[in-house]
């Protein structure tokens, strides 16, 4: 009945002839030394190397001078295209040995401590993405925005923050950004300034450059998460109850179509990763994405991403063109990282013809703006329906809107899980079956709130949870809300 539905590695430290030295604390905190002096400089004194890249991101305009000095008195000794044969451990080597050299070729006057950040940097800079090593390397950071050379802003624990990385200008930023998109075969420049990519930890790049954008290259990295969030985890930080997420586990596992809708950033493909935790290992699942995110941890699962045009703006594949060949692939479940034009269509007719349990995400403030979205999607995709069609097939197809919000403090919270019910007359019928609701803020401005239940019971897809056998877990979910 339901089942057919019409880090880089620390370098090892070299003794530097005639480099005096400052101690640790003074290499971390400025005044900055005296970096081209004098070669009757000081003696050495032994120092420690920087703790971590974070306790290190400051540094003073004369880092960067001496940096730039020493980086193209690098460029012009070393063999790029030899360097290039060497495997990452044996260039670094190379690396090291030259800019040694260098260093006491030029007399430059650091501490062992900076001379070994340095070198950091620069291996960074000619093997890696430079400055941003460091902050690819941290796992806490959930996106990295960088605009233009001077200002990088990280997003740690749902806050944004300014750091104090610097690129060396904007050519080397552009470079930077040539090399993350050259990786997935693509280009970035004045003619196609306008680039997605892929790291090869799986972190979504977006580049915008000049002159498109106005202030240098602009470069957006959504980390990789390689522990991806499970539905315990979003319990734990509360971003929802045990119940209302066993709300959610229900949903899963009797195949309800479901719509995630949120804002930017505000957790839905965290969420749908989640969801897909209640797939069926025997279920073949098709997943569509732009930039393939989810990971998927059944065995029957085939993964399909979009392309945009080349350069002459041909050979596109769009998200339409992976759903409807989807169709085709004997799908058993259908899931659409972002659903954000005519492919709205498709889905939902997949929905609705025996592909039960499929689900996507759409931006959206709320569960009802996420209907009337869905519903401009398909009006501007050229389909010639009227509107109360279109309203019948969302109702037909969709089951289930599940809502996730970034709070103002920076939490990530389910807002609602609301069904969709019916039509009356033009009106499309939502009841909520959990709620969020703020009751305060607590000292230090962390917003207190439950989810709370609506006292529905009985939800449309009662029917459909009994023959899936969830119906018990089910109505103690919703009992456990109303408490
Ligand atoms: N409930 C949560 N608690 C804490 N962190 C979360 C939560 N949900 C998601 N995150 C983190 O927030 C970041 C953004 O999550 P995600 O990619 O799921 O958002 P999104 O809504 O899909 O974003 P976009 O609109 O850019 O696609 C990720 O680093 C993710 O690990
Ligand atoms: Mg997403």
């Amino acid at each position: 009945m339901f089942g057919k539905r019409a880090t880089p590695s620390e370098p090892t430290r070299r003794a530097l002839p005639a480099a005096p030295a400052q101690t640790a604390d003074d290499a971390l905190n400025p005044p900055p030394p005296p970096f081209l002096a004098a070669p009757s400089a000081p003696p050495a004194k032994p120092a420690a190397a920087p703790k971590s890249a974070r306790a290190s991101d400051t540094h003073s305009d004369d880092y960067y001078r001496i940096k730039t000095t020493i980086f193209n008195a690098l460029i012009d000794t070393i063999d790029l295209a030899q360097l290039a044969q060497l495997d990452a451990d044996s260039a670094r080597e190379e690396i090291r040995d030259i800019v040694n050299e260098i260093i006491s070729i030029k007399a430059v006057v650091m501490s062992i401590a900076e001379q070994e950040h340095l070198l950091q940097d620069i291996c960074n800079d000619v093997l890696g993405y430079g400055p941003l090593e460091p902050l690819l390397a941290r796992d806490d950071i959930a996106d990295i925005m960088v605009n233009g050379a001077n200002r990088v802003f990280i997003e740690v624990a749902g806050k944004v923050q300014l750091t104090n990385i610097r690129f060396r200008d904007n050519a080397q930023l552009m470079n930077i950004c040539q090399r993350i998109v050259s990786q997935v075969g693509r280009r970035v420049d004045e003619s196609s300034p306008i680039c997605d990519a892929r790291l090869l930890d799986g972190s979504r790049v977006n580049v915008i450059a000049p002159p498109l954008a106005l202030d240098g290259p602009t470069l957006t990295i959504r980390k990789f998460k390689k522990d991806k969030l499970k539905l315990e985890d979003l319990v734990r930080f509360g971003s929802v109850s045990q119940p209302g997420a066993n709300v959610l586990k229900v949903i899963g596992r009797a195949r309800c179509n479901v719509l995630i809708s949120g804002g930017t950033g505000s957790g839905k493909t965290t969420l749908l990763n989640c969801l897909t935790a209640f797939i069926d290992a025997d279920e073949r699942v098709i997943t569509c994405e732009d930039a393939a995110e989810l990971q998927l941890q059944q065995p029957h699962v085939v993964r399909l991403e979009t392309r945009p045009p080349n350069l002459e703006g041909q050979g596109q594949i769009t998200m339409r063109d992976l759903v409807r060949n989807c169709l085709r692939m004997r799908p058993e479940r259908i899931i659409v990282g972002e659903v954000r034009g005519p492919e709205a269509f498709d889905l939902l007719q997949a929905m609705n013809t025996g592909h039960d349990g499929s689900m996507g995400t759409l931006h959206a403030n709320s569960p009802r703006e996420a209907l009337s979205r869905l519903e401009s999607m398909i009006t501007m995709g050229g389909f010639q329906l009227p509107s109360r069609t279109i309203r019948e097939m969302i109702v037909a197809s969709i089951d289930v809107i599940v809502q996730a919000e970034r709070l103002r403090d920076g939490s990530r919270r389910i807002t609602h899980i609301t069904e969709v019910v019916g039509t009356e007359g033009d009106v499309i019928i939502t009841q909520d079956l959990v709620h969020y609701e703020i009751t305060g803020e607590e000292e230090g401005g962390r917003i207190k709130g439950r989810h709370t239940g609506t006292g529905i019971v009985r939800p449309v897809f009662w029917e459909r949870a009994r023959y899936f056998g969830m119906d018990r877990e089910l109505s103690e979910a919703l009992d456990a809300l109303q408490a």
